[in-house]
């Protein structure tokens, strides 16, 4: 494997073998199996999860990593093609890229969306600038419309929990104070769609998925035999849900215009996942979230703490599916 940026680069049967690899480290540790291996991390965003996990698991397969943070500790980087450089950057990513990407074996990229113009966000344009410059192994660590390191990970936690192939997934929008990228609720929504699943996206109005990801995700449903809708009508959504997948997102219509998103999300505040909204779902529906998650704001206390949130067991799968990719991609090169 060169490349980890997307999982709909992958055939079904090639994630389930990733997936049975990631289940056979789980129970038989390799911990030489990356010995001299080295991973770069490159952030320039925050990050608990993403940054500790790969970390972690390049360490216990034998391997190291080293992270930089662009503008913390290191020099900001510019991304604009043709910028004049002239203001707080000192030093351009197709001189850094390749610098770093000779440091290491494999080097993972994280750069989220600038929400400011949708097409400009879902043609990846950033993160495929950066891409071109990378001539060893790469991972996207989260990209402007793409997480694949998490839609793995809770492909995983599906199978863990024994959902059904073909269970109903509802990928439920959820409150936040901001608008928030794409990335994840595209990368979730294919994943479930790939699996085979009913997949429901629950939104209000204003906040429907783009009509690429939508299109791309039936087009996974309709190989794996699943189904796929999207609706604002929550009661109808969640009757008979396996999974509830609360994900915040920005509002696409508009898109990049903060104070239209402002006002639209002023009237959402009670999109606030909580204990009422299971009523009618199957009796043993799960909560998943890709965390962070804001408490008491996208999910309720009651829910979070409660039997049929799984987020903790989700997060923890990301060291687990990606000592997988990791091992996939560098073991033997
Ligand atoms: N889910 C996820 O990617 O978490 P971090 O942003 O903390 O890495």
């Amino acid at each position: 494997m060169k490349r980890f940026v997307d999982l709909a680069d992958f055939r079904r049967d090639e994630v389930l073998a990733l997936l049975d690899l990631a289940r056979s480290l789980q129970a038989h540790p390799q911990p030489q199996a990356l010995a001299g291996k080295i991973l770069g991390l490159l952030f320039f965003n925050p990050s608990l999860r993403t940054l500790a996990s790969f970390q972690a698991a390049m360490a216990r397969l034998g391997g190291s990593s080293f992270v930089i943070t662009p503008g913390e500790g290191s020099w900001r980087l510019e991304t604009r093609l043709g910028a004049v450089m002239d203001a707080d950057a000192a030093e351009h990513v197709r001189e850094g890229i390749p610098v770093l990407a000779s440091y290491c074996d494999a080097l993972g990229i994280r750069a989220f969306a600038a929400c400011k113009d949708l097409n400009d966000d879902l043609s990846e344009t950033v993160f495929n600038a950066m891409a071109d410059l990378v001539a060893k192994p790469l991972i996207n660590l989260e990209s402007a419309a793409n997480h694949p390191c998490q839609a793995l990970a809770d492909w995983k936690t599906l199978d863990d929990f024994a959902v059904p192939q073909n269970g109903k997934f509802v990928l439920s929008w959820a409150y936040h104070p901001r608008a928030l990228p794409l990335a994840v609720p595209a990368a979730v929504l294919h994943m479930a769609a790939m699996r085979g699943m009913q997949v429901v996206v629950l939104r209000p109005d204003g906040y429907a998925l783009p009509r690429t990801i939508m299109d791309k995700a039936a087009r996974a449903a309709a190989v794996a035999g699943g189904t796929l809708q999207e609706t604002s009508d929550r009661a109808a959504a969640l009757a008979g849900a396996h999974v509830v997948y609360a994900k915040e997102w920005g509002a696409t219509a508009p898109y990049g215009d903060a104070e239209a998103d402002a006002h639209l999300r002023s009237t959402l505040r009670d999109w606030c996942v909580r204990d009422s909204w299971f009523a009618t779902t199957r009796v043993d529906c799960r909560l998943m979230h890709c965390l962070p998650v804001r408490r008491n704001t996208a999910i309720a206390d009651e829910v979070l703490d409660g039997p049929r949130s799984i987020v903790q067991h989700e997060a923890h799968n990301r060291l687990v599916v990606q000592m997988a990719v990791l091992h996939q991609m560098l073991q033997g090169v």
